[in-house]
C-alpha cells in the first residue's frame, strides 16, 4: 500500500483523491493537516508551498514530488531534508498547457494584439500589418521540457525557432541552438520574441537585467513563464517605456500577486496573466507521481529528479 501526504491549500484536495485512487485504489490519501504521526510508516509527499519545516518532521518521507515543475517553493524551505529525492512535476497535461499558453502568446505579439486592444480601448481603427512568421525569430530561454514541446508546437506555423539552454544539446530540425552565457548576446540579439522559460537558480535571478533587455532588437517582445526572478521588473519597465522593446506578457513574477500599485499593471502593452500558463492536471499528475513511485520502489532514478547542485 502506498501512502501519500498531499499539501495544497486553498483548493479541493478531493479531486487529487479521486485522480490518485482511480489509478490505484489501494493508494491512503492523507489530506493535510491529516497526515497521521510522523511514525506512521513511509510515505510519499506529494506538495505545493508546504509550510516551511512540515516536511522535516516526517522522517518517514522516501520522495518528495512537487506539484508544479518549479520547486523554489521547496528549495526555500530552510530544513527542507537533505537526502530525500525530490522529483518535479513533468506530466503531459504540463507540456501541453505550456506550449498552448507559448504558441497564444507568441501569436499575439507577432499579430501585434497588445497594440491592437489598446486602438480597440481608444475606438481607432488604425491596422498592424504583421510579418510573415518565417520573418520572426522565436528565442527560447530554456530547452527543458517545456521548451522543447513549445518549440516543436511553435515551427510548423513557420517561425525561425532558436532555444538557448545551460549544456550543449544534439542538433534539432528547424531549431537553432545556443548554449552557455558566452552565447547568450548573440542568441538575444536575433530575437524578435523571446520566451523565458529558465528555473530560478542563482544563475536565473536577475538574467534579464537592462543590459541584457538592450541587445534584443528594437521592438522586440518578451513573454516569461519560467520564473518571475529572471526579469528585472523596473528595468523592463524603462524599456518599454523608451520604446526599446515593444510590448511584454508575463505570467510570472519576482513577488505573487504583483503588488496593486505596480507600474505593469497600467501599461498598455503588457499582458499580465496570473501564473496559469501551464496547470498540473490531476489525471495526467496522478499517473506520472503514481508510475514514478514505481520507479523509486524498484530502486530506480525517478524521471526529473531535482539536482540540488544545478539547483533545478
Ligand atoms: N508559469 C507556469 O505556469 C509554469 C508552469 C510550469 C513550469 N514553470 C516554470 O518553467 C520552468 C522550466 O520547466 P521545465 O520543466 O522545462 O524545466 P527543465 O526541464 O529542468 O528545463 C530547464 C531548462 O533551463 C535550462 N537552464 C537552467 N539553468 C540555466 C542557465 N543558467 N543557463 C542556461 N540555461 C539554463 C536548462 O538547461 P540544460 O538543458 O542544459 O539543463 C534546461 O534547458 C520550471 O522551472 C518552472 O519554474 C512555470
Amino acid at each position: 500500500m502506498t501512502r501519500i501526504l498531499f499539501y495544497l491549500e486553498d483548493y479541493s484536495h478531493d479531486i487529487w483523491r479521486e485522480a490518485l485512487l482511480k489509478i490505484d485504489p489501494t493508494v491512503e490519501f492523507r489530506s493535510y493537516p491529516d497526515w497521521g504521526s510522523p511514525d506512521d510508516g513511509p510515505a510519499y509527499a506529494f506538495v505545493w508551498e508546504p509550510k516551511p519545516r512540515l516536511l522535516a518532521q516526517y522522517h518517514n518521507i522516501k520522495a518528495i514530488f512537487s506539484l508544479g515543475a518549479g520547486v523554489d517553493h521547496l528549495t526555500r524551505d530552510p530544513a527542507l531534508p537533505k537526502d530525500v529525492p525530490i522529483i518535479r512535476m513533468g506530466d503531459d497535461g504540463l507540456k501541453e498547457g505550456m506550449a498552448e499558453f507559448v504558441t497564444m502568446s507568441v501569436l499575439m505579439h507577432h499579430r501585434g494584439m497588445p497594440a491592437l486592444l489598446a486602438k480597440q480601448r481608444q475606438k481607432d481603427w488604425g491596422r498592424f500589418f504583421a510579418r510573415a512568421a518565417r520573418d520572426v525569430r522565436v528565442g527560447i530561454l530554456g530547452f527543458g521540457a517545456l521548451g522543447q514541446v513549445s518549440a516543436a508546437t511553435l515551427l510548423p506555423f513557420g517561425y525561425d525557432v532558436a532555444a538557448w539552454s545551460r549544456t550543449e544539446k544534439l542538433p534539432r530540425n528547424g531549431i537553432s541552438l545556443y548554449h552557455g552565457t558566452g552565447s547568450l548576446d548573440a542568441f538575444l540579439a536575433r530575437t524578435d520574441i523571446l520566451v523565458g522559460l529558465l528555473p530560478s537558480t542563482s544563475e536565473t535571478s536577475g538574467l534579464m537585467n537592462s543590459d541584457r533587455l538592450a541587445r534584443l532588437p528594437r521592438g522586440a517582445s518578451i513573454i516569461n513563464a519560467g520564473r518571475g526572478s529572471l526579469v528585472v521588473l523596473d528595468d523592463l519597465v524603462e524599456l518599454l517605456h523608451s520604446g526599446h522593446l515593444g510590448a511584454a506578457s508575463l505570467d510570472v513574477f519576482p513577488e505573487e500577486p504583483l503588488p496593486m500599485d505596480h507600474a505593469l499593471w497600467g501599461l498598455d502593452n503588457v499582458i499580465i496573466t496570473p501564473h496559469i500558463a501551464a496547470i498540473t492536471r490531476p489525471d495526467t499528475a496522478a499517473e506520472y507521481v503514481l508510475r514514478n513511485i514505481k520507479k523509486l520502489e524498484r530502486g530506480e532514478t525517478a524521471e526529473n529528479q531535482l539536482d540540488m547542485k544545478r539547483g533545478y
